[in-house]
């Protein structure tokens, strides 16, 4: 199984007030030394957290595999084509929501995602699909010529109940079984936390995750203890007790 880490989170501490910190670019490195086999950003089109800097100085550092989540848009393929990531991964946008809501409609946007999926791979890009865990939407990616796909956990990851849940993975095992029958590389992501990964991380056929604010969320945690420690430390140099 190999762990993807998504650093977008990062960036939105750092935009939070426009600072130049904390740095992507250095997290991404952190996230590599600790073992992560890929690195994942999704430059949205409002820029609300990943800027274009960002993409093009991680292209140039990244050691594993570089991960671009984009909108299927002119602007977007233009830019994956020139940064050259290892794998595109096309995901729905929109402006007003929090994170990506749901999965590529991909029978409807056929006529939108199929040029975008041509002109990525032909520029040398493993293309993915973001989709919901449904095997019409697994047929509909092998279809459009993506030979990866990521399964939308979140519905997963939101269910209340245990039954709720329970179905909800039967559709990620039964889209991922399809996945592989169709000989795509499944990857799976969304809300993912530390409690709630295990089964999704267990289900056959899955052989990548994309996990994002429950890593970035923890580290402000467990690194908190050691940042009012190292604060101290400069400010008790000047006036100690
Ligand atoms: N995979 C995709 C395609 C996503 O859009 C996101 C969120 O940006 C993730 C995985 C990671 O989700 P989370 O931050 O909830 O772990």
């Amino acid at each position: 199984m190999h762990l993807h880490i998504n650093i977008d989170h990062i960036a939105t501490l750092r935009q939070a007030r426009a600072t130049s910190y904390p740095d992507p670019v250095w997290a991404a490195a952190m996230c590599e030394l600790a073992g992560a086999d890929g690195i994942t950003v999704h430059l949205r089109e409002d820029r609300r957290h990943i800027q274009d800097r960002d993409v093009l100085l991680l292209r140039q550092t990244v050691r594993t595999l570089l991960n671009l989540e984009m909108a299927a848009t002119e602007e977007m393929v233009g830019i994956a084509r020139e940064v050259k990531p290892d794998i595109a991964t096309l995901v729905p946008e929109k402006r007003a929501e929090r994170t990506t809501e749901g999965g590529l409609d991909v029978g409807a946007a056929r006529s939108a995602l199929g040029p975008a999926v041509k002109t990525l791979q032909s520029g040398g890009i493993e293309v993915s699909l973001f989709i919901d865990p449904r095997k019409e939407a697994v047929r509909a990616a092998a279809e459009l010529g993506a030979r990866r796909i990521e399964l939308h956990t979140g519905d997963y990851c939101n269910a209340t109940t245990i039954d709720k849940r329970r179905v909800e993975l039967e559709r990620i095992a039964a889209a991922a079984e399809e996945g592989v029958a169709l000989g795509l590389h499944v990857a799976a992501g969304h809300g993912l936390d530390y409690p709630n990964v295990g089964p999704v991380a267990a289900t056959p056929g899955i052989v990548e995750l994309n996990i994002g604010h429950a890593v970035v969320a923890r580290a402000v945690l467990v690194g908190l203890d050691r940042a009012v420690r190292d604060m101290i430390a400069v400010v008790r140099e000047q006036r100690p007790l």
